[in-house]
């Protein structure tokens, strides 16, 4: 019997590859420049469809997992998966999967064009330039902040909120910067405190010795809010926070005020707390570099997203354990085992 997957969104065309060779069926809504159709209509192509490949925008609740009782999984087109929620999903025998590690060095390097950009004001610089202002030398200064040691020769402080695979990413890059390097994550500790030239340090230490702070941890319960007021209070009037990882993480509004009052000096933001809606103020502030949620956009990066993701589809479609479950756990529960019966 053959397969189906449901594909709410513009596959890439080497992920539709993994679907011919496996001789699977795909489904693919879309309109017709790329948009991402409307959940409510998606969702009714559900009974029929064996797995289904949201991306990482479309928030998959329980009341969508209820549509299919056959379903038999989720196949995430991203590595951060707070927009399905997995615990009911676990519950419902639904294996969940995700698409870790072919991303890691792509966001990483935005993280870093994110970081020099905001600290060198590149945005504001070329946007000088290009309206035409820039009248020669004695204009606009455009001073920023060293990344590197600078002219007096003093390194920087990098600290580094989550040392998953982005995070470490992040690490070496700034290995040419001769920074200093320090870690808050509090699942890693073992693995920091074992490792050479990084430091552990708790958050608000982190925050109080920091030039650079820059988050890759997920988005959970946990991590909501993380940095809000008080942290930011803890920061130093020159460092710069750049984020990358999900915009919940960080209290926007909090975020405007310390940006407006200089309590920190600036912010680089590719995610946002409700996307692709900003915080009051956020836009009208000149120290914030803010980009579209691009982290993972390159052509191969994403290609490669669509291939990992498409083949975890594929195994859940045929009964089969996928590459990167979140909820391995789930592949013993009977719910599970009914599914695929
Ligand atoms: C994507 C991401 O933009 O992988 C993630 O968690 O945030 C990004 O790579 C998105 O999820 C793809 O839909």
């Amino acid at each position: 019997m053959s397969r189906k997957i449901l594909v709410p969104w513009p596959m890439p065309e080497l992920g539709k590859e993994v679907f011919r060779k496996a001789r699977v069926e795909a489904v693919y809504i879309h309109g017709p420049k790329g948009e991402l159709p409307d959940i409510k209509e998606w969702s009714k192509r559900l009974p029929g469809c064996d797995v289904m490949l949201p991306r990482g925008v479309q928030r998959i609740s329980k009341k969508i997992m209820l549509i299919h009782p056959s379903l038999r999984g989720i196949a995430n087109y991203g590595v951060g998966y707070d927009s399905i929620d997995v615990k009911s999903a676990t519950e419902l025998g639904l294996p969940v999967t995700n698409t870790p590690g072919v991303l890691s060095e792509t966001t990483a390097d935005l993280a870093w064009a994110l970081l020099m950009a905001a600290a060198r004001k590149i945005p504001q610089a070329h946007h000088y330039v290009v309206s035409g202002q820039w009248k020669g030398f004695g204009g606009k200064s455009f001073f920023g902040m060293d990344i590197g040691p600078g002219g007096s020769n003093i390194r920087k402080v990098l600290g580094i909120i989550g040392f998953g695979r982005i995070g470490q990413a992040v690490m070496r890059r700034s290995k040419g910067f001769k920074m200093k390097v320090i870690v808050y994550d509090p699942y890693r500790k073992g693995t920091i405190d074992r490792m050479k030239g990084v430091e552990y340090q708790d958050l608000h230490t982190l925050l109080k010795l920091s030039d650079f702070v820059t988050i890759h941890s997920l988005l959970s319960r946990e991590t909501h809010h993380l940095i809000g007021r008080e942290e930011l209070d803890l920061m130093k009037s020159t460092a710069l926070l750049i984020n990358t990882s999900r915009g919940p993480v960080v209290d926007e509004r909090a975020l405007v005020s310390a940006l407006k009052k200089g309590r920190i000096a600036g912010a680089g933001l590719d995610v946002f707390e409700k996307e692709p809606r900003l915080t009051a103020g956020l836009n009208k502030l000149e120290n914030v570099v803010l980009l579209p949620h691009i982290g993972s956009a390159t052509k191969d990066t994403r290609e490669q997203m669509a291939v990992l993701a498409a083949k975890n589809a594929v195994a859940m479609a045929k009964g089969k354990k996928p590459l990167t479950p979140v909820n391995p756990e789930v592949f013993e529960s009977p719910a599970y085992k009914r599914r695929i019966s």
